[in-house]
C-alpha cells in the first residue's frame, strides 16, 4: 500500500514527530493537501462548511460516503479517515460496525472516526477486532451538541475532566490507533496526552497534543462566519473570491469578458 496506515500513525506516538492533519470533503483539495499531511479527514463538518447545515447531525451516511470516495480519488499517500454521523453508531456493536464496514467498502477509506469515551469503548473493541480501524473524538463532541447544549471548551471542572480522561483510557484500550481531542482546557489535553499510548490529536487542545488537525475551510478563510479561538487563518480566500466573482460581473457587463483570446474564430482559408 502506497498509502500511509493507520498502523504507521499509532507508531508515530513517541516518535516526536507530529501528526499532521486537515479535513478534506472534494477530491480537487485533497490532491493539494495529499503531499502535505499524514491523514485526511473526511468530517462530517462538511455540513456546516459545505452544507449550510446549523449543526452536524444533519448530515447522513450517503453524505459522507459521497465526500469519502471523493476524497480517496484525490489521495496518493495520506491515510484517509471518514466520520460516522450521528445516528449511524451509537445503536449498538452491530449497527457501527454494519454502517462502518459499508462505508469502507464504498470508499475505500483506511479507516472511520466516531465521537464518544466510555460509552463507545465497547463498540470500539468490536470494531477493531472485526477489521475496522477506529479513530476516536472526546472532549468536545458536536454530535452531542443538544445533550451538552453548547460548545464551550471541556474540562473546566474536576469532574468532567476525570470522566474525560477515563473516556480516553477506554477508547485506547479498546483499541482505537489515535483519538481527536477537541476543545479541551490545555492541562487536560496535556495530562491525557502523557498517559495515551496512542497519538492524541488536537483541535483546539493545545501544542502538547501529539498532532493536530484543523478543519480546512476554518484555516483556509473561506468559511467567516464564525472563528473559533482554536482556529488560525493561513488564507482568507473568502474575500479573494468574492472579488474574483466581483471582477467577472464587472467585465461582463462593460461586455470586457470574453475578449477575442476566450473565443472560437472559424478558421481562414
Ligand atoms: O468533522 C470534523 O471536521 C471533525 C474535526 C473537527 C476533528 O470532527
Ligand atoms: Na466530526
Amino acid at each position: 500500500q502506497r498509502r500511509k496506515t493507520t498502523g504507521q500513525i499509532r507508531a508515530m506516538k513517541g516518535s516526536g514527530q507530529p501528526v499532521v492533519s486537515l479535513t478534506a470533503y472534494t477530491t480537487p483539495v485533497a490532491r493539494l493537501f495529499d503531499p502535505h499531511v499524514d491523514f485526511l479527514l473526511v468530517g462530517d463538518s462538511v455540513g456546516m462548511v459545505f452544507y449550510g447545515f446549523k449543526s452536524s447531525l444533519e448530515v447522513t451516511l450517503d453524505m459522507m460516503i459521497a465526500h469519502g470516495a471523493a476524497v480517496m480519488r484525490g489521495v496518493e499517500k495520506s491515510c484517509v479517515i471518514v466520520d460516522m454521523p450521528f445516528g449511524t453508531y451509537q445503536e449498538s456493536p452491530e449497527q457501527a460496525f454494519r454502517n462502518a464496514a459499508r462505508m469502507m467498502v464504498e470508499t475505500g477509506c483506511d479507516g472511520v472516526k466516531l465521537e464518544g469515551g466510555e460509552e463507545m469503548a465497547e463498540t470500539i473493541h468490536f470494531m477493531t477486532q472485526r477489521g475496522i480501524p477506529v479513530l476516536g473524538h472526546i472532549g468536545l463532541t458536536p454530535q452531542s451538541i443538544n445533550a451538552f447544549g453548547s460548545y464551550s471548551s471541556r474540562g473546566r471542572t474536576d469532574a468532567e475532566a476525570k470522566a474525560i480522561m477515563s473516556g480516553a483510557q477506554a477508547i485506547e484500550e479498546a483499541g482505537a490507533f489515535a483519538y481527536v481531542i477537541e476543545a479541551t482546557q490545555e492541562p487536560l489535553a496535556k495530562a491525557i496526552t502523557e498517559a495515551s499510548g496512542v497519538p492524541t490529536i488536537g483541535i483546539g487542545a493545545s501544542v502538547h497534543c501529539d498532532g493536530q488537525v484543523l478543519v480546512a475551510d476554518d484555516m483556509l478563510g473561506l468559511f467567516s462566519d464564525f472563528k473559533p479561538k482554536f482556529v488560525k487563518h493561513y488564507a482568507s480566500l473568502a474575500p479573494q473570491i468574492a472579488s474574483a466573482a466581483e471582477t467577472y460581473a464587472a467585465e461582463v457587463r462593460s461586455r470586457a469578458f470574453p475578449a477575442v483570446e476566450h473565443t472560437y474564430q472559424p478558421k481562414k482559408s
